[in-house]
């Protein structure tokens, strides 16, 4: 009511306020999220998964999450003492072994620049030697009590915790665009470098800017009154801003010399087991360590702004660049309404990854059999057949042609198990039925093809096999680019910042971890990313 009352007085004091500027009245749209569908059944659908995250990396959406008590979380440094400072906790216990090493920095002046040494092994396909040196840092590199032994932390959660959920590669120092909805939205930096009159530089700013991106974002989070900020890299990781608030320390121990027999962090079985560790997350955080609160949905996909990747090179990947700063700031305000709307809400039982998971589950390995595989009418008519009959009525009441009846009951059948409650799930729900109706409209134009035409032939087949693949195209369903089983020594293997080649990009493989192949990396130049090379080095 108060909010109201200002609002109103607002209106009357100062008459100009009743026409905003546009970006003032920049909303989510129905109409955007119809037409930009997949994207937004994509972020739904790789939510806290390394695997569509990974290939789907520039994140574009925003959610609350919550870790419940009891979840375990690892974090290492060079010592015994915990964070004081902003810091990181990590999902996965070799996540954090990585960083239980000794640095420069003494106890109390913050942690050691947070180096990459549990990857030095796999092929990393670097070209750019200076920026090997900068953050890969494989031992040989001069730095005082550098490779000491450090200390590994792990901690429970003893109440439930709120977190905004960055998704995509958040924690990919990469100038491809996976900081963007961070440095450029919520931070509002075009570059680190463009900073606020006034405004304090963090000491030590670490890898690519990582201290001074943690200090803002928790600034951010305070005023939110979350307890920081879920992002993923080669693993999940959460920046905690505050170590002493619903954290308890259950153990920590003292890593052993680089001398003694510590775990096999060098060679083969060291780069296996540390790429284990992450497939194991690919399609599940586990254990229901997060819960995404899908109502809070905030997506720049609903929105209609400019997404356009200046780089030709690659239309696939949404950025930031070309919004414009009022739109990026209107967002933001759009974002802390939703984060103030669902405080204290309870958390919502909508969990629309699950309606994807059975859309993905029924449709992706028919599709792309139909697309790559399928040659002949009779299977290719056999296929079509199985996957709608579903939706026909043939009792004959139902007058010929009964076709778009049967076209909307297949648009609509999985997302009638849920009530929309939230603008966000609104929106999804429109995002979603696009995807469907994609989908069965162009089964039921096959069908036409290959089932109710009388004389389908070879060039029926070929102008089937051209409609799902431009379907595939349009999903870009990271099924789709799912290895095939791997051997119980191998693992599936997609590039996850920092490591990985272009190759892998395109085709995963299976990998022993010690099958190197050579390739340019994936991420491009280290030192990359909106904060420039200025910081790279860490203290
Ligand atoms: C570290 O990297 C440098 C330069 O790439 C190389 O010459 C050296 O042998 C490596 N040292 C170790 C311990 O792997
Ligand atoms: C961190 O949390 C603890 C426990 O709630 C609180 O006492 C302390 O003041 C917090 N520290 C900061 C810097 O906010
Ligand atoms: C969107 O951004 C791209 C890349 O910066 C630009 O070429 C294009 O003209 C923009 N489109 C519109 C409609 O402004
Ligand atoms: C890993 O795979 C490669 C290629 O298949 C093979 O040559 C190599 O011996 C394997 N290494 C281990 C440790 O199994």
């Amino acid at each position: 009511m108060r909010t109201l009352l200002t609002a109103l007085a607002v209106s009357v004091l100062s008459p100009t306020l009743a026409h905003p500027p546009v970006t003032e009245k920049l909303g989510p749209s129905q109409a955007v999220a119809h037409q930009r569908g997949p994207e937004i059944f994509n972020a739904v659908h790789n939510a806290m998964r390394q695997w569509g995250s990974s290939l789907h990396h520039n994140g574009m959406s925003f959610f609350l999450a919550t870790v419940p008590e009891g979840v375990l979380f690892h974090h290492g440094n060079s010592r015994e003492e915990s964070p004081t400072d902003p810091d990181w906790l990590a999902y996965e216990i070799e996540h954090a072994e990585g960083f239980a090493r000794g640095g420069r920095r003494g106890p109390g002046r913050g942690p050691p620049p947070r180096k990459y040494k549990p990857w030095e092994n796999l092929q990393l396909g670097l070209t750019n030697k200076e920026s090997r040196q900068h953050i890969i840092d494989n031992g040989s590199s001069p730095g005082p009590r550098d490779g000491e032994p450090g200390w590994l932390h792990v901690y429970r959660t003893t109440r439930p915790l709120r977190f905004l959920y960055v998704d995509g590669m958040g924690g990919g120092k990469t100038s491809l665009g996976t900081l963007d909805s961070q440095d450029y939205l919520l931070r509002g930096q075009r570059t680190s470098t463009e900073e606020e009159p006034g405004a304090k530089r963090v000491v030590g700013g670490g890898p690519m800017g990582e201290r001074q991106r943690a200090v803002d974002l928790c600034k951010l989070c305070e005023n939110w009154q979350l307890q920081g900020v879920i992002r993923m890299e080669a693993g999940f990781e959460i920046i905690k801003c505050n170590f002493s608030d619903g954290l308890e320390q259950i153990q920590v121990l003292q890593r052993p010399d680089s001398g003694n027999n510590g775990p096999p962090r060098r060679g083969a079985l060291g780069n296996l087991e540390l790429l284990r560790g992450l497939s194991e997350r690919y399609h599940d955080i586990g254990s229901t360590r997060t819960i995404v609160d899908y109502s809070s949905m905030v997506s720049v996909f609903f929105f209609p702004v400019n997404l356009t990747n200046p780089d030709p090179k690659r239309p696939d990947l949404p950025r930031l660049s070309s919004t414009s700063d009022a739109e990026l700031a209107a967002i933001k305000t759009y974002l802390t309404a939703v984060i103030e709307e669902r405080r204290g809400a309870p958390l919502s039982g909508l969990d629309w990854q699950d309606i994807t998971d059975i859309i993905v589950s029924r449709y992706a390995d028919r599709l792309k059999f139909m697309a790559e595989k399928v040659d002949s009418v009779e299977t290719m008519r056999d296929e079509i057949r199985f996957l709608l009959d579903v939706f026909i009525d043939y009792s004959g009441k139902e007058k010929d042609p009964g076709i778009p009846a049967a076209v909307e009951r297949c648009t609509n059948f999985y997302l009638r198990s849920v009530t929309p409650a939230t603008k966000a799930d609104r929106l999804i729900y429109t995002a979603l039925e696009s995807v469907t109706s994609q989908i069965c409209s162009t089964l039921f134009r096959l069908r036409e093809l290959l089932v109710t035409n009388p004389n389908p032939d070879e060039s029926s087949v070929a102008a089937s096999v051209d409609a799902l693949r431009s379907l595939m195209d349009s999903l870009k369903w990271t099924r789709f680019k799912r290895c095939p089983p791997c051997a119980i020594d191998e693992v599936c293997l997609i590039p996850m910042w920092p490591f990985g080649t272009v190759e892998e990009y395109n085709t995963p493989r299976c990998t022993n971890g010690s099958d190197t192949r050579s390739g340019e990396n994936y991420w491009g130049d280290f030192r990359g990313g909106p904060d420039g090379p200025h910081d790279s080095r860490g203290p």
